[in-house]
């Protein structure tokens, strides 16, 4: 009898574990404590049972009885507190965010840079990745055996096709196609074979050219210093360093103070005060002949500069990797 008792009140709890309505303890009431249900009829066989055992058996029974009906309550109370909380909208909760992506940090500077020269009256233009060897060295007065094309590390698709090792081949397309007067800028990708701290295999630079009748190194200079400053701050000094490219006669090269230690001497500009920005320089006369242009009439100059490097030095960044490994953590920063 009291194995029985036993076994009757584990299955009534097992059930009611299991129950998921208010109709189903309902059924499992009526199953064990009703008038007919299990229980009950267990109190009923008493009478056989021998007058000893009578008072123990009793009290078991009235034990587990009243165990089933605490667990029902239970039960029925958190079926309850589930269910509020599934109905209940609370609307003085914050929304939840939408994600929305942005604009990678090159992008971005690149944007930026194209902004200020769109300003000046500048256009955009673009040439293919997959350069002619002609548009990347020969045009532009880097002839096959010129020793300027070892500083390229250049990838090499066959003897004559290549991935551009910089953007002034665009130069001598838009060249090609139209004539002066000319203002375009070129931002794109440009490839070499060299990587470490500040080099990527695939990097981006910004190309610039003006050609017309009456040019001169004094509006080349005006132009890049209204570029820095807007860049980089009105108060930024910048100095032009005499270097040499064979597409222009005079080159110079271009340096601003170090936007980290305002120019006192640092780590990042090696002590000098500066850091290196901008080639540019006079387009050179053999250039012009090449895309058929008179150089006793045309005179224009051109500007190229490295886009990660730019935004490096603006963002205090010290390896350039971390643009192309799109962590987010990164990246959300800009
Ligand atoms: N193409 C050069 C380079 O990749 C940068 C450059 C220098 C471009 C002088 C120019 C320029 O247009 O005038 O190193």
């Amino acid at each position: 009898m009291q194995d029985k008792l036993i076994q009757i009140r584990d299955d009534a709890q097992n059930e009611l574990k299991r129950a998921a309505s208010d109709a189903q303890l309902e059924q499992i009431r009526v199953k064990y404590l009703g008038r007919k249900g299990l229980l009950t009829g267990i109190l009923r066989q008493m009478a056989n049972v021998s007058p000893e055992e009578r008072p123990v058996i009793g009290q078991l029974a009235n034990q587990i009885k009243q165990q089933i009906n605490n667990e029902l309550s239970q039960r029925q109370q958190q079926l309850k507190t589930q269910a509020d909380k599934g109905d209940k909208l609370d609307v003085t909760l914050p929304g939840r965010r939408i994600k929305i992506g942005k604009r990678h940090p090159i992008t971005q500077i690149i944007k930026e840079i194209s902004d200020i020269f769109l300003n000046l009256g500048f256009q955009i233009a673009q040439g293919p990745e997959v350069e002619w060897e002609y548009y990347n060295f020969e045009a532009l007065n880097i002839p096959a055996d010129h020793p300027a094309r070892d500083m390229h590390d250049t990838f090499y698709i066959t003897d004559n096709i290549l991935l551009r090792t910089h953007t002034s081949p665009v130069q001598i397309r838009v060249m090609e196609k139209i004539s002066p007067p000319i203002r375009i800028i070129a931002p794109g990708k440009a490839y070499r074979c060299d990587a470490d701290l500040t080099h990527t295999p695939m990097f981006h630079q910004i190309e610039g050219l003006l050609v017309d009748e009456h040019t001169n190194f004094a509006q080349l200079k005006g132009i890049l210093e209204i570029f820095i400053h807007r860049m980089f701050g009105e108060k930024t000094s910048l100095r032009f360093r005499p270097s040499f490219f064979p597409f222009t006669e005079p080159s110079a090269e271009i340096d601003i103070a170090c936007v980290m230690c305002s120019g006192k001497g640092c780590r990042v500009c090696s002590h000098t005060g500066w850091l290196e920005i901008l080639g540019a320089g006079m387009v050179d006369p053999a250039v012009f002949e090449n895309v058929g242009y008179d150089p006793e009439k045309y005179v224009g100059f051109a500007f190229g500069m490295g886009i990660e490097r730019i935004a490096m030095l603006k963002y205090g960044i010290d390896d350039i990797r971390l643009f192309f490994e799109n962590d987010i953590r990164f990246l959300n920063q800009f």
